[in-house]
């Protein structure tokens, strides 16, 4: 059923093809173009942050056709590129500069130029996109030029890049972007990229301490930074049932292996809660190639989309060898790191219900993230609530979600039920807070204290409540405020 096993990994760089043989699968994309002497990209942090390994990939977009997308070089494993082209910026100014290149010459967007090459990719890759915006560039960091000139050399390239139609257009044009299947093996290492579930499940079979990856940018950190050694990895990135985004009146089901870029324009105003932590989530780089199984299946308490979902009822579709099963995503958090995932399961896709409570005429719904820095930051505390209210402005259905406030993902269950049947007042949401300061016993550590912590998940309910009054067009009623 898998397909035949290949001691060769082959792609292109810069329209040249290179193939390599018996290589390490898990080696970077970063740590080969520097061994292969291609040192335009440069290593900064080494961990995603700072941009200055950017490279551009040619992949799906959102729209089903193919794009130059901005990723991070020291994240991706060698063995997720196979057969893919890749642009480094070496590859970019083709017998002159860029025009991406020739205005940040023109407008001094660059002094030392470490992270320099870093920009060039990210606004390259946002040029045939046609979207110059200050999101092309979130994922990039300068210590010395400062943005203004790179946002300006960003503004006057955005005036252009509608007359796109070059070499870099045209390569796209008749670029392929249906990944296919590939199986590598040199012996101690192994990387599989079956295309359907059913393969997962056998390789699974076969190699039962085998590693799954999606877009890596979890799972990259420890082969970039920590030299975690994974024997056997395979692949989602091309199963067709772990790609699908499909949307009814009812519901929206997202495969878990879609990047949360497509996720980002193709749901974009459905549910606002999503929109707005996605508009948080990392970076664009990362964003390209993160995925929601990703997020879900590192279990981690600081994820910032299982709140979202929490707070939006969402489900996980969950299937391997032995049948699948469909699990509310509140009971898939076992513990610190824990999930009730199976051996052998893999999380197929999230359903997310779109109804609101019965009953009700009106839904708010939104979340917020706190971290030490807008864009490319890990949440302190992050938090959505969903409340929906009926025409006299009772709650029906509450859900309050958070990550950073224990060791998994959760909803602050005695809350929510204490507020079903309340007015959703003030006097309700101060007695809600009271709860509330109860409900979790956040931790200290480095990026805040349990204290401010737990000020947060009060705080950010309050804010909710001020935000849904904003733009309510019910009548106000502030109740009865306790002093
Ligand atoms: C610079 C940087 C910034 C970041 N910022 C944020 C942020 O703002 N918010 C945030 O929440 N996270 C952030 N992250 C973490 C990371 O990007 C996310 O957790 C992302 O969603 C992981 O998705 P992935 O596809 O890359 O997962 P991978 O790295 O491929 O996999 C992560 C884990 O999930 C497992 N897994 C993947 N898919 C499945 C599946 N379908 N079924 C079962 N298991 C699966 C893998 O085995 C692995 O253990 C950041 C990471 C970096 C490097
Ligand atoms: S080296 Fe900093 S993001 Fe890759
Ligand atoms: S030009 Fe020096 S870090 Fe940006």
């Amino acid at each position: 059923m898998t397909h035949g096993s290949t001691n060769q990994l082959t792609f292109t760089i810069n329209g040249e093809l290179v193939c390599l043989k018996d290589i390490d699968p898990t080696c970077t994309l970063l740590e080969y173009l520097r061994q292969s002497d291609r040192m335009g990209t440069k290593e900064g942090c080494g961990d995603g942050d700072c941009g200055a390994c950017t490279v551009a990939l040619i992949g799906k977009g959102a729209d089903g056709k193919p794009h130059y997308q901005a990723v991070n070089s020291c994240l991706i494993p060698l063995g997720a590129i196979a057969e893919r082209e890749v642009i480094t910026v070496e590859g970019v100014a083709n017998g002159q500069l860029h025009p991406v290149q020739a205005a940040m010459v023109q407008l001094g967007g660059s002094q030392c130029g470490y992270c320099t090459p870093g920009f060039i990719i990210s606004l390259f890759a946002a040029y045939y996109d046609r979207a110059l915006d200050d999101m092309a560039i979130e994922g990039n960091l300068c210590r010395c030029t400062g943005y203004l000139p790179i946002r300006r050399a960003a503004q006057q390239m955005a005036a252009h890049s509608n007359e796109v139609g070059d070499i870099f257009s045209h390569t796209l044009e008749r670029s392929s972007i249906e990944l296919s299947p590939f199986n590598y093996g040199n012996g101690d290492r192994q990387f599989y990229r079956p295309a359907r579930l059913v393969e997962v499940f056998a390789l699974l079979q076969q190699h039962p301490n085998a590693t799954l990856v999606a877009g890596a940018t979890d799972l990259g950190l420890e082969l970039s930074w920590h030299r975690q050694q994974y024997p056997v990895l395979i692949s989602l990135e091309a199963v067709a049932e772990l790609q699908v985004l499909e949307q009814t009146d009812e519901s929206v089901e997202i495969g878990a292996a879609v990047p949360l870029s497509h996720i980002e324009a193709i749901l974009h105003g459905v549910f606002p809660s999503l929109d707005e932590m996605l508009h948080w989530f990392a970076a664009r780089q990362v964003r390209n190639r993160a995925t929601l199984g990703g997020n879900i299946g590192t279990a981690s308490p600081i994820g910032d989309l299982p709140p979202v979902l929490l707070s939006l009822d969402a489900e996980l579709r969950l299937a391997s060898a032995h049948g699948s099963r469909v699990l509310p995503l509140a009971d898939f958090f076992k513990g610190y790191r824990q999930t009730d995932l199976q051996p052998g399961e893999v999380i197929v896709s999230i359903l997310i219900p779109k109804a609101i409570a019965a009953g009700a005429v009106r839904r708010l719904s939104q979340s917020y993230k706190v971290g030490k820095r807008g864009t490319d930051d890990i949440s302190i505390v992050a938090a959505a609530f969903t409340i929906d209210l009926d025409d006299r402005n009772q709650i029906l259905h509450a859900r309050l979600g958070y990550g950073g406030v224990a060791a998994t993902p959760a909803r602050a269950i005695a809350v929510e039920h204490f507020l079903i049947g309340k007015p959703w007042n003030i006097a309700t949401v101060q007695q809600a807070k009271t709860l509330l300061n109860k409900a979790f016993t956040p931790l200290t550590d480095l990026r805040g204290s349990a204290d401010y912590r737990q000020r947060l998940i009060v705080n950010l309910f309050e804010k909710f409540f001020v935000e849904g009054w904003a733009d309510s067009d019910l009548t106000r009623d502030w109740g009865e405020v306790s002093s």
